[in-house]
């Protein structure tokens, strides 16, 4: 069997920087290079400050720290480092199409293809291709297409090696995975990459959480556990909505059912609804594909997943406006998180962007605080959605470092991220602060409502009546 010695991956992103840092961690005698065209970005992961790295996430500074130099290399050359790698990884974003044809459903596969082409062009000798970025299933097709027309005599196997870890435990998820899915071609070359791939994660996964798949199985995979994990998401919110009108409680439901070991007790935590780059993106990329086979009802049925997925953050932002009394206009209202989830600076299709835009709509006044997230960032992902000029944005919305300053004078405070911080607030001071009656409009369940209710609070949790 062959023995790689040089990898390349292509993106150096969420996925492309802490999967390489823990490949490059547990293969000291493999070099790997992450290459990207964003020049910023490779100079942040370059960066002597390990503050300073684009990405943040629990214990990825550390062995950034103790790889970057030795056998892990961040670069801009992309060209050199598909030359020199004898397995490459393509890990570019694959975000949901904004124009044309599947416009608002489709997988936007331009950059794909743009690192194929750029693989056809660079490639010397054999290589392995590794799809690492989430794919419509029969994507490797069209890889394969391009890389077997250039003409220079080159062999290219391609895998499907879809990636399974959750920000903010990112690095604990790469290390003590549940599985890795590897497909591939069932050919004796197809079988002998899919080898070779495994013999790499072998370094630090047991045997038997590797899976080997045909490439097909493994593209689709990806998207249906995804779909899965939304669902159940999207299932519990569904429930939490009706906790409220009935006075049963979200959280002993989801304690109830999940102790049936057939339903289990994780994603059961119901929320102002999920976010994240990937959740809504694939399933709509799932739906697109369902209905371009003509399976309308496959592609009805999850579909509804993202439609509850919406409904819960506009019932949210529903449930601040008629609590206080049927009108934000000019009130001051605290937004504690930003980010989709706790433990990460990613704030792509954060429910949080989507309830405060809902509150602009009513003239709320919103000052928001998040630990880890940039006001460039913030004020990025509200204007993106064009709803108003970023002039208004600026003038309606805050942005604060200071958790407990910011709500003097506030109306309310609305829970969106579950940073852990948050519970360990003077709340008794933060209820001095505010403007009587004092809110707290909790998304996350986050706090105890016994002690906040004792300070004086009219505290909401989602899903309690
Ligand atoms: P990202 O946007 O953080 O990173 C992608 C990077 O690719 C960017 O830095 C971009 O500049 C670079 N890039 C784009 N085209 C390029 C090209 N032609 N040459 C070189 N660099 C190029 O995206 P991400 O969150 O890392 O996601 C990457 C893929 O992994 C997506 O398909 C996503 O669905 C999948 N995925 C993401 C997660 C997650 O938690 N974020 C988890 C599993 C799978
Ligand atoms: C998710 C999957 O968990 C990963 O396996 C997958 O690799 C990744 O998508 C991807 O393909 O991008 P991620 O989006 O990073 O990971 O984070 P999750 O922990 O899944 O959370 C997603 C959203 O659901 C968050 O907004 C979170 O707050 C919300 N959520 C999650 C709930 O509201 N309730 C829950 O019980 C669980």
């Amino acid at each position: 069997m062959r023995k790689i010695t040089k990898i390349c991956c292509i993106g150096a992103g969420y996925v492309g920087g802490p999967t390489m840092s823990v490949i490059a961690k547990q293969c000291p005698d493999i070099q790997v290079t992450v290459v990207d065209i964003n020049e910023v970005r490779i100079a942040q992961w370059n960066d002597s400050n390990l503050d300073n790295l684009p990405i943040y996430e629990p214990g990825l500074a550390e062995i950034v720290g103790a790889t970057r130099g030795k056998n892990l290399f961040f670069s801009t050359e992309v060209d050199k480092a598909i030359d020199e790698a004898q397995m490459i990884f393509i890990s570019v974003n694959t975000p949901t199409k904004t124009y044309g044809k599947g416009k608002g459903q489709a997988a936007d596969l331009k950059f794909i293809e743009l690192c194929a082409r750029n693989i056809a062009r660079v490639a010397k000798d054999n290589k392995i291709v590794v799809e690492k970025s989430t794919l419509p299933v029969r994507t490797a097709s069209a890889i394969k297409s391009i890389l077997e027309n250039t003409g220079n005599g080159v062999d290219f196997e391609i895998l499907s090696n879809p990636e399974f870890l959750a920000e903010g435990t990112a690095i604990e998820d790469l290390l003590n995975a549940d599985r890795v899915l590897i497909g591939g071609d069932e050919t004796p070359s197809g079988k002998e990459a899919k080898n070779i791939l495994s013999a790499i994660y072998e370094k630090w996964i047991p045997k038997d959480r590797i899976l080997q798949t045909n490439v097909w199985s493994s593209e689709l995979s990806k998207l249906v556990a995804n779909a899965f994990l939304a669902q159940r998401v999207s299932s519990i919110n569904s429930i939490s909505a009706l906790c409220e009108k009935t006075d049963a409680n979200i959280a002993e439901v989801s304690r109830a059912i999940g102790y049936d070991s057939r339903i289990g007790s994780k994603f059961l935590n119901s929320s102002v609804g999920f976010g994240g780059s990937c959740f809504q993106k694939d399933i709509l990329n799932l739906v697109y594909i369902a209905r371009s086979y003509g399976l309308q009802e496959v592609a009805d049925y999850w579909e509804q997943v993202i439609i509850m997925n919406d409904y819960q953050k506009k019932r949210f932002a529903n449930t601040i406006v008629s609590s206080l009394y049927n009108t934000v206009s000019g009130k001051k209202i605290i937004f504690y998180g930003w980010a989709f989830k706790k433990d990460t600076n990613d704030t792509r299709e954060s429910a949080a962007i989507y309830v405060a835009d809902a509150l602009l709509d009513e003239r709320a006044e919103i000052t928001v605080y998040d630990p880890k997230v940039t006001e460039e960032q913030i004020y990025a992902d509200l204007d993106y959605l064009n709803t108003r000029s970023p002039e208004d944005n600026r003038r309606l919305l805050k942005v604060t470092n200071d958790p407990t300053l910011a709500t003097q004078d506030a109306h309310a405070i609305a829970i969106l991220t579950e940073w852990d911080e948050f519970k360990t607030y003077d709340w008794s001071l933060i209820y001095e602060n505010m403007l009587k009656p004092a809110f707290i409009f909790d998304g996350r369940r986050l706090l105890n409502k016994g002690e906040l209710t004792q300070i004086g609070f009219k505290y909401y949790k989602i899903g309690e009546s």
